[in-house]
């Protein structure tokens, strides 16, 4: 392992170098199913993605730390980051892709302990397991939902489906199992104590807040004293604000949110009429990054944003260097700052400390329109079953996949994109708005981007846990 790491620390000089280092770990390793899919896959030229938006808005100087007892008192202030430069509302991200899957339950010790442990055959990485094929099934040992709809204070409004009057209640009711393993039972206490002492991290859009949230009802459940946990500014979540620092007293780590719909950097720029316009700058890394460069498990996405109108248009918007390009498409816009956000990766973050993740495309679900245009979700109350949507990988995935494979930082990408193209009946549809006393629920508007909390993102975290419980195990794989 002493080997491994300093063998990775080195592989910034060169890519050869990482790819012997990988290839020795992989020798080593590779039996253990997941070792290839965490690590070292890039050097070993397998695919591993990682999406995420690292836009942010400017965001406020942050309030000295303040004392717990502030904690219970929520101020909640006016929107004080805006959603971004143009005031878009961000509460429904556009675009479709497909994508499902969740986790299941078995301990993944358990399963790597039924592995054979003599010396690996050659042809074992291509028997590894993959996490991400697989199927919904029933649970039917009554281990779903991981908490009670309503129990958790830190759900948003607009995910709080069965507080805003969702009555259906078995869209909540399966587990994700791959293919050929099982996913371990999530355990919060321990996931706790595997980030003692840490920072956890997600950076990105509002499908990050969606996961970001799932994540703090999940610890949550495993504290005896719900009050030992709480934001440190004493900030409620909303959508308007973009930065939560939330501290587990007893364990001494964070679980925080920074928005970042990009992941590269929005600006404005003056053009030859004296008008100031929006621009992307696809080739510099968004301005909270400083807030994530010491964190120690990085959880990022971007991706809805960029079927957004003049991001999809591409007119006079994309920047790099001092050039506003009159038109770029935006699947190449894309592609350039993914390249951004890979490189800042790969010379800001020490591999053997950090632990990074790309949360891939998340799908949504609109029938008879788009996101902005009408379309629905609603009465959806069982998983798709058959057909194309369940293979659909959307081509930012495919550019996602590149990047990560590219760098010497091993990123894990957690690819539920397909594991979440089955699940239609997830998303809060008609329910995400609280309704006021005698007032009906509206069709017109409709969220099936999002999800309910609890629901699917619950299953992304449990993957999150199966990389840190095979880390654990073989800590080589992660570096
Ligand atoms: C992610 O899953 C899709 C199937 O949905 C697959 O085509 C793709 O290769 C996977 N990506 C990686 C990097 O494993
Ligand atoms: C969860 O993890 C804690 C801490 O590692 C352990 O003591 C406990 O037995 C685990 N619970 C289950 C149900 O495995
Ligand atoms: C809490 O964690 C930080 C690192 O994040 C460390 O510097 C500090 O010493 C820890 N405090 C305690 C009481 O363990």
């Amino acid at each position: 392992m002493a080997t491994s790491s300093s063998s990775l620390s080195h592989a910034k000089r060169g890519r050869a170098v990482a790819v012997a280092a990988a290839s020795s770990a992989a020798a080593l390793l590779s039996f253990f199913l997941l070792v290839v899919v965490l690590v070292p896959q890039h050097a070993l030229n397998s695919p591993i993605s990682l999406s995420s938006d690292l836009s942010v808005p400017p965001s406020p100087p942050l309030p000295p730390p303040q004392a717990a007892a502030l904690m219970r008192v929520a101020a909640e202030k006016p929107v004080s980051e805006a959603e971004a430069p143009g005031g878009r509302d961000l509460s429904m991200p556009p675009s479709p892709s497909p994508s499902p899957w969740p986790p299941s339950e078995t301990p993944v010790a358990a399963v790597l302990a039924q592995e054979p442990a003599a010396a690996p055959p050659p042809e074992s990485r291509e028997r590894r397991c993959d996490l991400y094929q697989g199927r919904w099934e029933r649970d039917e040992e009554g281990q779903y939902p991981l908490y009670h709809p309503g129990s958790c204070p830190y759900v948003d409004e607009a995910f709080s489906c069965q507080e805003n009057g969702r009555r259906d209640l078995g869209y909540l009711r399966w587990r994700w199992k791959p293919h050929g393993c099982d996913l371990p039972r999530f355990n919060g206490t321990d996931f706790l104590e595997r980030i003692r002492g840490k920072r956890l991290i997600f950076i990105g859009d509002s499908m990050n807040r969606n996961q970001f949230e799932s994540m703090l009802c999940l610890l949550r459940e495993a504290l005896p004293d719900k009050s030992k946990m709480y934001e440190t500014r004493g900030y409620k979540i909303t959508k308007g604000r973009g930065y939560f620092i939330f501290k587990f007293v007893d364990y001494n780590c964070t679980v925080e949110f920074v928005r970042s719909h990009f992941l590269v950097r929005e600006g404005t720029r003056v053009n030859g009429q004296g008008n100031s316009n929006q621009v992307l700058m696809i080739d510099r890394i968004d301005k909270s990054a400083n807030r994530w460069r010491r964190a120690d498990i990085l959880v990022f996405n971007t991706g809805h944003w960029w079927t957004h109108g003049k991001t999809a248009r591409g007119k006079n918007y994309y920047q790099e260097g001092d050039v506003v390009y009159p038109k770029l498409d935006a699947i190449e816009a894309y592609r350039k700052a993914m390249n951004t956000w890979g490189t800042w990766i790969d010379n800001n973050v020490d591999p053997a400390k950090s632990l990074i993740f790309y949360r891939g495309y998340s799908a949504a679900h609109f029938r008879g329109g788009d996101w902005d245009s009408g379309g629905t979700c609603n009465g959806e109350t069982d998983p798709i079953k058959t057909g194309a949507f369940l293979e659909s990988y959307p081509s930012k995935m495919k550019i996602v996949d590149e990047v990560i494979n590219r760098l010497h930082v091993p990123v894990v990408l957690l690819n539920v994109t397909k594991l979440t193209n089955y699940r239609k009946d997830g998303h809060p549809s008609i329910y995400g708005k609280k309704l006021a006393e005698g007032e009906k629920v509206s069709k017109r508007r409709q969220d099936c981007s999002h999800w309910c909390v609890p629901g699917i993102p619950d299953s992304w975290n449990e993957l999150i846990y199966a990389s840190l419980v095979l880390k654990q195990h073989h800590p080589q794989s992660l570096r």
